[in-house]
């Protein structure tokens, strides 16, 4: 068939469709902003695809479909951004292209992909690896002697971006900067990197402390980490890079990719984890890793958008080959998509226990990736006012990473009727006391009075990550407060069986339970103590700080803004948030009530809390990779000695450890004239005792 044959309509889906997914991978690769979900995306190229292979006349080389991937080149002038866009890094050529993956839904079309396989090759069963398809960036990294010698990005799968000192500095803390055991001379490895759950939560709740701006989800979370041209961030982020192919080596390849990924592992990398990756015999097994995997998805510790299917034989893969962006002997299996479209039934404002009123939509119930979503965040007035969302809107929910569904946006409905804007509150719900606005975010004022702050700050108090009083739920709290037993934190520890008895759903056993789990919550450790008090701005990082300098309740209780200030990592709004709570009477008699009724707050040990050791009241920050000690180690050191560590650099800073290829930390010691320690003069440091 001759191009003139297309019918002209399908010449033009064709071209409509190549420069929509142009214009989505200029988004996703150059910009860093993806304005449709990854399996539209994956279907809108799977519809590509799909009309080329009927129309293979009117395939043409610069087809999406015929590229790895895409770098918009951008010129940024005099002043790159500090999140590196495509151009920023220098560029590299890869050895051999960084190919991506063709991906598949449905079990039918990985039936048909083994079916295809086994024809190609002649063979009855074919052996197949299956393992996680990790949600992250792919890298590659290249060692030589068995030393870290350099790594680049993706990029377009031919040109990656040149990123070693990033890169140094994740492989430094999983102590893979040289690897041993028979390594050949020169070996190129990809693999992923990404942020855990638990670790990309911790990031934002900490950039939430600060003030600054959080990630919308854990791959985000690992692209802004990691391309940063200041590599000291990157080094701050507990980012991950899990290796699953060897792609040059100096000596002869593995046979298998088993053995591939085995060899890795023996050298010392890190590649999926053994219970989650599986030699399959027959592609029966390969569906049933997937339903398995799909049902562990949710208590996996990091992303996982599918699985990844590989011929296990080395030869095989040769046979079969490559296409121009994607191997012939590998699929994506994915898992259904995240994000689904429901209706908002209702927007309702919760209160919150520091009185935060936030707009809540309550929609359609709606299965996303395996969990039904009934009620979707919208978090504060001016978000309801970006997204424009009023009840009866259609929306798109996603859940990524975090625990509170989000909606992504409102679709709209050409010639829908719609309800009038969501107006922000006048009075709290709860107490019906007045509210003030600040900055987005809309605030009860009935402290005192609002039964759902009291809820919400007996909840958190009870959470895992403060005094942890398992059998302390939601509904045990509510009950309580709405029948006046506990009026403060204190009241918790003045709770009788009798009274436990009157709840519902409490018998003799669960109400014993629960009043040994209080008793055993009486002696904290100062940290959870602290951040169990749900102080305005003091989370689980300030708490540490607070606690590790400061060393016990009494101290904090007559602390001084100007003391606070001190701390490097405490500015003037947690400072002043904290002495208000300790100069507040009612906030004293709780916690002295609480102190009469048992509680004993842990004091840290002065070793541990900086108040001795001879490094006391000096500051550490690190730049560039220590080639003989790890960071994790260097930063143990300097705490039994008394010191401390920080992320940045500021005039409080006693000293500026220099690594190799140090970042833009290096030029801001000098210009604030702090005193700055190669590894050597750092290590001696140590050694002397901080002499
Ligand atoms: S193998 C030729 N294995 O998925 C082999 N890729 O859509 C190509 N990915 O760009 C890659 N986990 O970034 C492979 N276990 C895994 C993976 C994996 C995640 C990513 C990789 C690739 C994308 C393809």
């Amino acid at each position: 068939m001759s191009p003139s044959d297309a019918p002209r309509s399908i010449q033009a889906r064709i071209a409509e469709l190549r420069e929509r997914i142009r214009r989505h991978n200029r988004l996703y690769y150059g910009l860093g902003k993806p304005e449709i979900s990854d399996s539209e995306y994956d279907k809108l190229f799977q519809s590509l695809q799909d009309l080329e292979e009927q129309y293979p006349d009117l395939v043409v080389p610069d087809s999406p479909t015929q590229r790895v991937g895409y770098i918009e080149v951008e010129d940024y002038g005099s002043s790159p951004p500090a999140v590196a866009s495509a151009s920023v890094f220098s560029k590299v050529p890869h050895d051999r292209p960084l190919l991506s993956l063709d991906s598949v839904l449905a079990p039918d079309d990985v039936y048909a992909f083994d079916k295809r396989v086994k024809k190609e090759l002649e063979i009855e069963r074919i052996e197949y690896v299956v393992e996680p398809k990790y949600d992250g960036l792919s890298v590659v990294i290249v060692y030589e002697e068995g030393k870290f010698a350099g790594g680049a990005t993706r990029g377009d799968g031919q040109t990656g971006e040149l990123i070693t000192p990033n890169l140094r500095s994740i492989l430094s803390r999983l102590q893979c900067l040289t690897i041993e055991g028979n390594v050949p001379k020169r070996i190129v490895v990809r693999g992923e990197v990404y942020l855990r759950l638990p670790d990309f939560q911790a990031l934002n709740r900490q950039l939430a402390e600060r003030g600054e701006k959080t990630f919308a989800n854990p791959r985000n979370a690992a692209s802004g980490s990691l391309r940063q041209l200041d590599a000291g961030i990157t080094a701050s982020r507990p980012l991950v890079l899990t290796c699953y192919d060897l792609m040059v080596s100096s000596d002869p390849l593995p046979l298998t990719h088993w053995e591939t990924v085995t060899k890795l592992h023996e050298w010392g990398l890190l590649v999926p984890d053994p219970a989650q990756r599986q030699l399959c015999n027959g592609i029966e097994e390969v569906i049933a890793f997937h339903r398995s995997m799909m049902e562990q998805r949710e208590d996996l510790p990091f992303e996982i958008d599918g699985i990844v299917v590989k011929l296990n034989s080395r030869d095989f893969q040769e046979q079969l080959g490559e296409k121009s962006r994607s191997p012939r002997w590998a699929i994506a299996f994915k898992f259904p998509p995240r994000k689904e479209l429901t209706i908002v039934q209702d927007i309702v404002v919760s209160v919150g226990r520091t009185g935060a009123l936030t707009p809540i939509a309550l929609l359609t119930p709606v299965e996303v990736g395996g969990v039904t979503i009934s009620r979707a965040t919208l978090h504060n007035v001016e978000e309801v006012a970006r997204k424009d969302v009023r009840v009866g809107d259609t929306v798109k929910v996603e859940r990524a990473g975090d625990v509170i569904p989000d909606i992504v946006e409102r679709i709209e409905i050409p010639g829908e009727q719609r309800a009038g804007a969501f107006e922000a509150p006048r009075a709290c719900p709860v107490c019906q006391s007045a509210v003030v606005q600040e900055g987005p975010v809309y605030y009860c004022t009935g402290r005192t009075v609002c039964s759902a702050q009291l809820k919400g700050g007996i909840q958190h108090f009870a959470s895992k990550g403060a005094l942890n009083i398992e059998g302390l739920g939601g509904k045990t709290v509510a009950q309580l407060v709405d029948k006046a037993l506990v009026k403060d934190l204190a009241d918790l520890y003045r709770l009788t069986e009798e009274q436990l008895l009157s709840l519902d759903g409490f018998a003799e056993k669960s109400a014993a339970q629960l009043l040994v789990a209080i008793s055993q919550s009486k002696t904290p450790s100062l940290e959870r103590f602290l951040f169990g008090l749900g102080i305005h701005h003091v989370g689980h990082h300030v708490a540490q700080i607070l606690a590790s300098q400061f060393g016990s309740l009494d101290k904090l209780l007559a602390v001084t803004r100007e003391e606070l200030l001190e701390i490097h990592d405490v500015g003037p709004e947690i400072a002043q948030s904290v002495v208000s709570f300790f100069a507040e009477e009612r906030n004293v008699a709780v916690l002295n009530a609480m102190k009469t009724l048992g509680v004993n707050v842990q004091a840290v040990s002065s070793e541990k809390s900086g108040q001795a050791g001879p490094l006391k009241g000096k500051s550490f920050v690190f730049t560039g990779g220590l080639e003989n000690v790890s960071r994790p180690e260097a930063t143990q050191r300097l705490q039994a000695l008394g010191g401390r560590v920080t992320s940045s650099v500021s005039k409080h800073t006693s000293y500026v450890v220099v690594g190799k290829d140090p970042g833009s930390k290096l030029d801001e010691a000098k210009r604030l004239g702090i005193t700055v320690l190669d590894e050597a003069g750092f290590l001696e440091l140590l050694r002397a005792g901080g002499d």
